[in-house]
C-alpha cells in the first residue's frame, strides 16, 4: 500500500480547519488544500500513477478525504455566517413574518357545517354530476318535456342536448338506481340556472339535497329531522313554519321558512318522495316509502352572517372572503 495515512490526514484537516478564526484564513485553508496547487488536489492527480493494483483502494480513500474536507469547510463557512447574523443590520426583536393562511370559503364552510349536521343525523355525503341529462333532471323527477314546471327550473343546455343540472333533486334518482333502501343521504353541490345576476340571483349557487327512503317514513319525520336540523344551525329558539307548495317530485310538498327578525324567510324545499319517482328509479313504490328536501346554501349563508347580496360569494374580493375564520 502507498505510504499515506488517510485517517490522520482527514484528522488533522478537521483540526486545522475547525481553529480558524475568520473567513480570509478558511479561504486560505480551502486553496491549501483544494486549489490547483493544493495537498488533496496532487493527491487526486497521483492516482493515475499508482499501480493498478492499488489504484481503486487508493482512488476511494483519495476521494472519501477530499469529500470530507469539503463537508468540514462547509460547516466551518456556514458557522461564520449564522455568527455574522449578529450584525447590527439584523434586528432579532423584529416580529417575524407571518405566513399568508388560507381559510375556507364561506359557502364551503355553511355546506360542511350542514353536512355535518346530517352525518350526525346518520346520512352520507354523496356527489353527483353538474353535467346532466333531460332524464335525470326532469323526467325521472316527473317533471314531463311538455309540462309548464319546467319554467321552475329554466335551465342551461349544451348544444349536444346534455344540460347544466337546476336542481340537486338529480342526485335522488342517480342514487336510488345505484343501491337499495334503506337510503339516508345529503348531496351538496353546485346548479346552474339562466336568471340575470342581481342581488338574490346568480347563474350558479349551490344545493344540498336530503333523501331519506325506507319501509315507512312519513311526514312526521321530515318535519322531526327538519327541525333537528334547523334549529342546530341556527339556534334552539328558531321559528320556522311549513308553508304547503307544489313540487313535481314530492307529494305532498311543502316550502319550510325561517323566522327571521320579524320576516319569514324560505329556506328549503321538502316532501314525501312522490311514488312516479320511486318508479323511475326502480324502487317499488308499494314497499317504500321516503323524504326529500333541497336546501339552498347561499340563502343560508346570506341568513347567518348578516350578507345582503349574493355576488359577494363569487367576486372573490379578499377584502370580503378574510372576514370568515
Ligand atoms: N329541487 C327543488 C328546488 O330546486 C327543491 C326540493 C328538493 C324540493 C327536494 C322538494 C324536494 O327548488
Amino acid at each position: 500500500m502507498t505510504a499515506y495515512n488517510f485517517d490522520a490526514l482527514e484528522k488533522e484537516a478537521r483540526e486545522v480547519i475547525h481553529n480558524v478564526s475568520n473567513q480570509e484564513d478558511l479561504e486560505t485553508l480551502r486553496i491549501k488544500y483544494l486549489g490547483k496547487k493544493g495537498s488533496v488536489t496532487a493527491l487526486l492527480k497521483e492516482i493515475a500513477s499508482v499501480a493498478a493494483e492499488e489504484r481503486p483502494v487508493f482512488g476511494q480513500k483519495v476521494n472519501a478525504l477530499r469529500n470530507s474536507i469539503e463537508i468540514f469547510l462547509t460547516e466551518k463557512k456556514r458557522s461564520f455566517q449564522s455568527v455574522s447574523k449578529k450584525d447590527p443590520a439584523f434586528d432579532s426583536t423584529l416580529e417575524g413574518l407571518k405566513p399568508n393562511l388560507g381559510r375556507l370559503h364561506p359557502i364551503t364552510k355553511t355546506i360542511r357545517e350542514i353536512c355535518d349536521i346530517f352525518v350526525k343525523l346518520g346520512f352520507e355525503v354523496v356527489d353527483g354530476r353538474e353535467v346532466e341529462t333531460e332524464f335525470y333532471n326532469f323526467t325521472a323527477l316527473n317533471i314531463p318535456a311538455e309540462h309548464p314546471s319546467r319554467d321552475a327550473f329554466d335551465t342551461f343546455y349544451t348544444e349536444t342536448g346534455a344540460l347544466l343540472r337546476s336542481q340537486t333533486s338529480t342526485v335522488q334518482v342517480r342514487e336510488m338506481q345505484n343501491r337499495k333502501p334503506p337510503l339516508r343521504i345529503v348531496a351538496p353541490g353546485r346548479v346552474y340556472r339562466p336568471d340575470e345576476v342581481d342581488a338574490s340571483h346568480s347563474f350558479m349557487f349551490h344545493q344540498i339535497e336530503g333523501l331519506m327512503v325506507d319501509g315507512r317514513i312519513a311526514f312526521s319525520d321530515l318535519k322531526g329531522v327538519l327541525h333537528i336540523f334547523l334549529r342546530r344551525l341556527f339556534g334552539q329558539d328558531l321559528d320556522m313554519r311549513f308553508r304547503p307548495h307544489y313540487f313535481p317530485f314530492t307529494e305532498p310538498s311543502v316550502e319550510v321558512d325561517v323566522k327571521w327578525g320579524n320576516k319569514w324567510l324560505e329556506v328549503l324545499g321538502a316532501g314525501e318522495v312522490n311514488p312516479k319517482v320511486f318508479e323511475r328509479a326502480g324502487y317499488n313504490p308499494a314497499k317504500v316509502q321516503g323524504f326529500a328536501f333541497g336546501v339552498g346554501v347561499e340563502r343560508i349563508a346570506m341568513l347567518r352572517y348578516g350578507i345582503r347580496d349574493i355576488r359577494l360569494f363569487f367576486e372573490n374580493d379578499l377584502r370580503f372572503l378574510e372576514q370568515f375564520q
